[in-house]
């Protein structure tokens, strides 16, 4: 990560005084108390035992953990159905009339979706993939908007034993395909469109490019969203209300091991290759459950709760679907973008369906900020009781206003940090137990072990910087990188492999009180609005259009996304460099590196360079360049091979070369 937004966050936390306990009548009613942390410390174990009684077991754990670091196994023996968890237990214990969605549309229209419509909808659903060939051991892949229908396609998945691997919807083709690919996914599930800031836009035309020569997948199964007209292949492809809905709408839940695969979801590494993390049954419930209880404070019945994450990020996967539902929670499912038709249409649902509990992300917050306080104002948020955020550090300044403007100085603020890989909430406040500082996600939470250490693997102690690590196994994290051993132990074990130390990529500190301060990534992996991209994959991207021969991408700082995308490029031989630096050939390369990737991987800006710094051994020198991004006076050059590259980059910008928008 920049050297130098970790300066900054620095200096910030050295002045970091303010510090918010919770009120006496919230902390009066909260779900777990200071007390979590020695029951947890003393008998780990136990303790999570007794979170795991939180669900239903078809069959009882002989044991709670099983460590051949780096590979855990959680309650050991045991035998349970996610789904069954999360829908038919509600049901059977007389909450079916309960709301589990409120759904918002884009365009505004809505659908109520009680608990038992949820059991008879994935009773089908699950009958229907039984029809299409789907069994135990499958893969399932799911491109979808955020509609019902893609909660409900996981959780057949999860009843049937198919693992999903959902790709969030503004993956291109390309993405899409690899993921497939790597899994050997048997069905895609998809949408014939999706809605767009207002406008209906095409999914299934993208769908059809990625499965054109995918051997593996049987079958295309599509939602109709959008009534967009949609290419046909007859023999692969199902309407989803053709064979979902003549299905019948009984089926029996089978038990399955604890440690049943339950989903794969790719997420960027530091190389090209994204890994395909692999999440199990039982331990993963039990954490997303827990953590979903104590973090959110969420109460059964009562509370409201609202994640605005989309479903094909792990946010989605663990606090939109799995903890919540395994909680028993009505939540809000919003389709759509924070402002359409306008800016407050977050604030508007949260007055309409009395949202209690809003977990959302810093970029979001910012723009909010951005957008003015006018907005919210204009509603009633008095409903709000805990608010949330996650993805990336937040600034202290986006903390208050976000205290200031939606908590209304009376909500506590949990600022949770966890990874895909780690599947659950990590650390984080507990709403009634912690004073807050505003920037910290505080400590880890009853049951989680993290520390920071140096270069070493010694522990730095408060007031000291460094790595963040995990150094004891935890019920929710990954099993593996899918068909990938290899790199699941060197990605994450080899770095502390004395210690045995899990290595997170987070840079972290303590302030003098022992609160945890996350300084953001440490390696080559940039934090886009909360999106993981490695500068690895872009420059994949930029070097296989065929103008460029080079390329070395970097996160610059940014005040609304925490990053953005800066790519300097090398242009071929044969390129005419006038017109390679030209407005027009800089938004080619933009829009190819967006259809490649995604538009969430759409360089901010592109800067045409003769020469990239590089040190003798020829590893370029991001540090440098991330100085010319963020318009710094460039750093120490001594390392470079050619220490007079700077100089040329620098004066080669000032003729041009350089595009934004
Ligand atoms: C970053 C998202 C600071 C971090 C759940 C981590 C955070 C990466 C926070 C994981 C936070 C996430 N404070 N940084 N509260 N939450 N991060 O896999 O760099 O999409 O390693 O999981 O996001 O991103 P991922």
């Amino acid at each position: 990560m920049a050297e130098e937004s970790t300066n900054a966050t620095l200096s910030n936390l050295a002045t970091e005084s303010r510090s918010f306990p919770p009120s006496d009548e919230f902390a009066a009613q909260a779900n777990a108390t200071a007390e979590w942390y020695d029951r947890a410390d003393s008998d780990r174990e136990t303790f999570w035992a007794e979170q795991a009684d939180r669900l239903h077991w078809h069959q009882k754990w002989d044991k709670v953990l099983e460590w051949d670091a780096p590979f855990a196994q959680w309650f050991v023996g045991g035998k349970l159905n996610v789904a069954y968890n999360c829908v038919d237990r509600h049901v059977e214990d007389g909450h079916g009339e309960q709301v589990a969605f409120h759904w918002e549309g884009e365009p505004g229209d809505t659908r109520t979706i009680t608990y038992v419509d949820l059991k008879s909808e994935v009773c089908k659903a699950a009958n229907a993939l039984t029809e299409l060939g789907v069994q135990t051991g499958d893969r399932v892949a799911i491109q979808l908007p955020m509609i019902p229908e893609a909660v409900v396609a996981m959780l057949a998945c999860a009843r049937l034993g198919a693992a999903h691997s959902v790709v969030f919807g503004g993956f291109s083709p390309g993405a899409l395909r690899s993921r497939i690919e790597d899994a050997e996914a048997k069905l895609l599930i998809t949408s014939d469109g999706q809605y767009r800031r207002g406008k209906p836009a095409p999914m299934k035309e993208n769908t059809d490019e990625a499965v054109k020569d995918t051997p593996s997948i049987k079958h295309v199964l599509v939602v109709k969203r959008t009534e967009t007209e949609v290419p046909w292949t007859e023999g692969r492809d199902v309407w989803w209300h053709d064979i979902v809905d003549r299905q019948s709408d009984e089926h029996e839940a089978q038990p399955f091991d604890s440690e049943h695969p339950l989903y794969i979801l790719y997420t960027s590494g530091t190389t090209g290759k994204p890994k395909g993390i692999l999440h199990t049954s039982g331990g993963y419930l039990t954490q997303a459950a827990y953590t979903h209880h104590v973090v959110f404070d969420h109460k059964p019945g009562e509370s409201v709760y609202w994640c605005t994450a989309d479903i094909g990020w792990v946010t989605g996967h663990t606090y939109i679907v799995y903890g919540p539902l395994a909680n028993r929670a009505t939540s809000v499912m919003y389709e759509g973008t924070p402002n359409t038709p306008h800016e407050g249409r977050h604030w508007e649902i949260i007055q309409k369906y009395g949202v209690s509990i809003y977990y959302t992300a810093p970029t979001l917050i910012r723009t909010f900020m951005k957008w003015g306080k006018e907005i919210p104002d204009k509603f009633d948020l008095s409903s709000l009781k805990v608010l949330g955020t996650v993805g990336e550090p937040i600034n202290p300044e986006a903390w208050m206003w976000y205290r200031e403007n939606i908590g209304h100085d009376k909500c506590p603020i949990v600022d949770t940090w966890w990874q895909t890989e780690t599947g659950a909430i990590m650390i984080a406040p507990l709403p009634g137990v912690t004073a807050t500082k505003p920037g910290s996600a505080m400590r880890a939470v009853p049951g989680i072990a993290a520390n920071v250490v140096d270069e070493s693997g010694t522990p730095v102690g408060p007031g000291g910087g460094g790595y963040l690590v995990l150094d004891k196994p935890w019920p929710a994290m990954l099993r593996g990188i899918w068909g990938d051993e290899e790199r699941y132990r060197e990605t994450y074990w080899s770095r502390f492999a004395e210690q045995g130390y899990y290595f997170a990529g987070d840079g972290a500190k303590y302030d003098d009180d022992g609160a945890v301060w996350l300084l953001g990534r440490v390696d080559d992996v940039m934090n886009v609005s909360g999106h993981r991209i490695s500068t690895t994959e872009v420059e994949s991207a930029l070097v296989s259009h065929p103008t460029v021969a080079e390329a070395a991408v970097v996160g610059a700082s940014d005040p609304t996304t925490g990053q953005g995308i800066v790519a300097f490029v090398i242009l071929r031989g044969n390129v005419a460099q006038d017109e390679g630096k030209g407005a027009d050939a800089i938004k080619a390369l933009r829009d190819h590196v967006s259809k490649e990737i995604g538009p969430i991987a759409k360089p901010r800006q592109i800067m045409v360079v003769d020469e990239l710094p590089k040190t003798r051994s020829g590893k370029i020198m991001r540090r440098l360049l991330r100085d010319v991004a963020e318009n710094r006076e460039v750093g120490d050059v001594t390392t470079l091979a050619d220490s007079s590259v700077m100089d040329l980059i620098s004066e080669g910008l000032k003729d041009g070369g350089k595009s934004e928008d």
